[in-house]
């Protein structure tokens, strides 16, 4: 932490509980057509430079990762990496935006080469590994035979989070910290997958996995989200008794006070998808809440700093936690649309930032799409391009690509 205090861009905690760090264009505009013109002609010469896997043959595929400002080529993860099902998905949203069988082809290969993972119970990521590339392909995949594969693989890994369940917490295990039982918010992404899963089979086994799916997500409600709507990052708790035992550090800036801007944005999106595949209203208390903190904290076609707590304009941005929180918040425009916010109206502001030329790689030679985005700052500080941020950017521009023509 010292580091990070000397590197220049934390400020001391009574400053960073009073103010927030956004940057903000002069006039902030709702995106428009050419905008996502622009982002989806982007994206297509640059997926299509990242796909080459001529010689990396499986289980040698390596996924795109991300690069960071100074990098021109990708950094790459094998098949086990958190990230490996966000390049797969953003194929899929190509196919999806062109109808062109080569984007099809592509989404395919890379798909299959990660499906095996389904089955291993290593990690508590399966739902951006498997359940987002997976869940598309089970969407637009034409053919039945391939949507079959799909649908099995989903299944699979709602089967192997489920193994990571404990009864007295009553959550899924999503890591050790600190070498103690943990949670983390991100986990809320990946929960809803068990729903899906447990509405497919259905019987008990299915309503099994909709119980755990759910009660996973109302467990982090319960203990992440804060009064103020504000979330934690990590916290541990007694597998034996199911008890808190407290925050740990993860990627925020402090561990008990802080708010991680990009957790602050999945659990928005997690509540939410939560909602949609049960009907809780605590899920949707819980999405509206969260949503309420980050708009108090970063204002129509701002964007933040990594952490929502750190006040100084020099410090790095994460604009993945920006397009998260847009697609989070288009997806709660349908679910809610009476609710207490212009969701769709800040989401649609958001993205006319993201997709501006100040935001893309367009005048860079990044090989993703979205810049100043942050991966784990307390690691590595500088901003760069990362498939998760590129992937949900893709997934709004798409959504709303056809609501913005004029
Ligand atoms: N799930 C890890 C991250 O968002 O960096």
């Amino acid at each position: 932490m010292l580091a990070l205090l000397a590197a220049g861009f934390l400020l001391p905690p009574a400053a960073a509980a009073t103010e927030t760090s956004v940057v903000c264009p002069v006039d902030p505009l709702p995106v428009t057509s050419a905008q996502t013109d622009a982002l989806f002609a982007l994206a297509a010469g640059r997926l299509y430079a990242a796909s080459d896997i001529s010689g990396l043959k499986p289980p040698g595929v390596k996924f795109p990762f991300g690069a960071t400002a100074r990098q021109t080529q990708y950094m790459r993860s094998d098949v086990y990496g958190w990230t490996a099902g966000f390049y797969p998905a953003e194929l899929w949203l190509m196919y999806e935006r062109t109808a062109d069988p080569a984007w099809l082809a592509l989404a395919r290969t890379w798909t299959r080469s990660l499906l095996p993972v389904a089955k291993w119970t290593g990690s508590h990521d399966l739902g951006f590994m498997i359940g987002l590339p997976a869940g598309l392909g089970m969407r637009l995949d034409p053919d039945p035979a391939q949507r079959i594969t799909y649908r099995r693989a989903i299944i699979d890994a709602a089967k192997s989070l489920s193994s990571r369940w404990n009864n007295k917490v009553k959550a899924i295990k999503s890591g050790e910290y600190d070498g103690k039982w943990g949670l983390i918010i991100d986990s809320a992404m990946n929960a809803p997958m068990l729903i899906e899963a447990g509405d497919m089979i259905g019987g008990t086994e299915g309503a099994l996995l909709r119980t755990r799916g759910q009660q996973h997500l109302l467990t982090l409600a319960k203990y992440f989200v804060r009064s103020d709507g504000s979330t934690f990052h990590r916290l541990t708790f007694n597998p034996r008794t199911g008890a808190l035992t407290g925050p740990v550090y993860g990627q925020g800036y402090n561990m008990a006070t802080s708010t991680w801007a990009r957790g602050q944005a999945w659990a928005m999106y997690g509540f939410a998808k939560g909602y949609a595949v049960t009907g809780n209203p605590a899920l949707l208390a819980a999405a509206n809440r969260t949503n309420a903190f980050w708009n108090q904290q970063v204002d129509p076609g701002c964007v933040p700093a990594w952490d929502l707590a750190v006040s100084s304009a020099f410090a790095p941005r994460d604009s993945s936690a920006a397009a998260i929180a847009a697609a989070a918040m288009l997806l709660l425009a349908d679910l809610d649309p009476g609710g207490s916010s212009d969701n769709r109206q800040l989401a649609l502001t958001t993205l006319g930032t993201l997709t501006s030329s100040e935001w893309t790689s367009v005048n860079t030679q990044s090989p993703g799409l979205l810049i100043k985005q942050t991966w784990n700052v307390p690691i590595l500080k500088y901003e760069g391009s990362y498939v998760w941020g590129d992937a949900y950017l893709l997934e709004s521009a798409l959504k709303v690509s056809e609501t913005t023509k004029r």
